[in-house]
């Protein structure tokens, strides 16, 4: 039985809308980014977030069954993205897709966004890529999973302070390169030596998948500012110190990454590994994860890096799994709001 699902996710920043057939033929995903709206503060503004969303949500909907040459009559079900995430934002996508429901008499499919980054690498491959070991680098988020299948995904290990993608804008933003910090680290780093400095890597306990990378974050500070200069300006750097330093950072961050995702594959006995989430668009990110999983035998499966950040897409694709296991809500379902991220310190062990 085929299936032609909207997709809806507002989580955080990104409004964004799809329609996906039988959980891998994307036939419309729309992104509107509010970027611009929040980069003048350096970060994600909840309030401003939730008032684009108001905005957006509606006219990218529509657009995005247009695309697909669709209209609400045709889907079979709504999913929508229901947490964790910004609670404001994540209410508009939640009501949005409430409403549809209603209206036009379809189910409503929850879908966590993490797990729909830990199994988007299964929109574009014809067999699911399970068993594997998934790693889910965001902004909000950074842990290792197992994806034993679409319905059972196992936490093996996360950030105990800053996600990844929170470290490079919070680096960028010290080296006042602008925001988000991602891609415009990952440009700057291409003009610098990943080797001239030497940033700590944290492993924590080596045999834990855990991660930690507020360190890392405060040893740029210190790198920047250590010699007494003056907190908010970064002037006295050189264009190529610059560079050397968003390098060797990024370098620093990737390392444990790389290296505990595959031992969290060796742990486990899985073959497959896959990544997504926002930062697994990082192009260093990819070519080190290739060539460590080359090395230790495993096959990665990379999710195409226009799915990696936030889309709509990837929880339609997993909206049609839950659909099909019957996993749907009633009209009483809210959004699953609290931190972005993991607070400090949980889960340590
Ligand atoms: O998954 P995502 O779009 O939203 C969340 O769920 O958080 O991830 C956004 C994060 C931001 O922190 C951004 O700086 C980071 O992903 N990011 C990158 C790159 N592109 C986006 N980080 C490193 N390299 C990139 N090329
Ligand atoms: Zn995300």
């Amino acid at each position: 039985m085929t299936s032609t699902i909207l997709g809806i996710e507002t989580s955080c920043d990104e409004t964004s809308a799809a329609v996906v057939v039988d959980g891998r033929e994307v036939r419309s995903n729309l992104v509107s980014s509010q970027v611009a709206l929040h980069a003048k503060y350096g970060g994600v503004v909840p309030e401003i977030a939730a008032r684009a969303h108001i905005e957006q949500v509606r006219p990218i909907i529509e657009e995005a069954l247009t695309r697909a040459g669709i209209w609400y009559p045709d889907l079979d079900a709504i999913a929508v993205t229901d947490g964790p995430g910004l609670v404001g934002s994540l209410l508009i996508g939640v009501t949005a897709a409430k409403v549809l429901s209603l209206a036009y008499e379809l189910p409503l499919v929850p879908v966590d966004h993490i797990e729909a980054h830990a199994t988007s690498a299964a929109l574009l491959s014809e067999v699911p890529p399970w068993p594997a070991v998934a790693l889910v680098v965001s902004g909000g988020h950074t842990s290792i999973y197992l994806v034993r299948d679409f319905l059972d995904i196992e936490l093996l290990g996360q950030t105990t302070d800053d996600a990844a993608g929170e470290a490079f804008d919070k680096v960028a933003a010290i080296l006042e390169l602008g925001y988000p910090g991602g891609p415009v680290i990952e440009r700057v780093a291409r003009g610098g030596n990943p080797e001239a400095i030497r940033f700590p890597r944290t492993w924590l306990d080596k045999p834990h998948l855990n991660f930690s990378f507020s360190g890392l974050k405060t040893a740029v500070l210190y790198r920047v500012y250590g010699t007494g200069r003056k907190y908010g300006t970064v002037k006295h750097l050189s264009k190529s110190e610059i560079a050397d330093i968003a390098a060797g950072f990024q370098a620093a961050l990737i390392e444990p990454l790389i290296k505990k995702t595959v031992v969290a594959a060796r742990q486990t006995g899985v073959k497959n590994v896959v990544m997504g989430g926002g930062v697994a668009s990082n192009s260093v990110l990819r070519a080190g994860l290739q060539a460590a999983c080359d090395e230790a035998g495993l096959t990665l499966h990379l999710t195409p890096t226009e799915y990696c950040g936030d889309n709509a897409a990837m929880i339609a694709a997993l909206g049609h799994r839950r659909l099909r296991a019957g996993h749907t809500s009633d009209l009483r379902l809210e959004p699953r709001g609290g931190l972005i991220r993991p607070k400090r310190g949980k889960k340590r062990k």
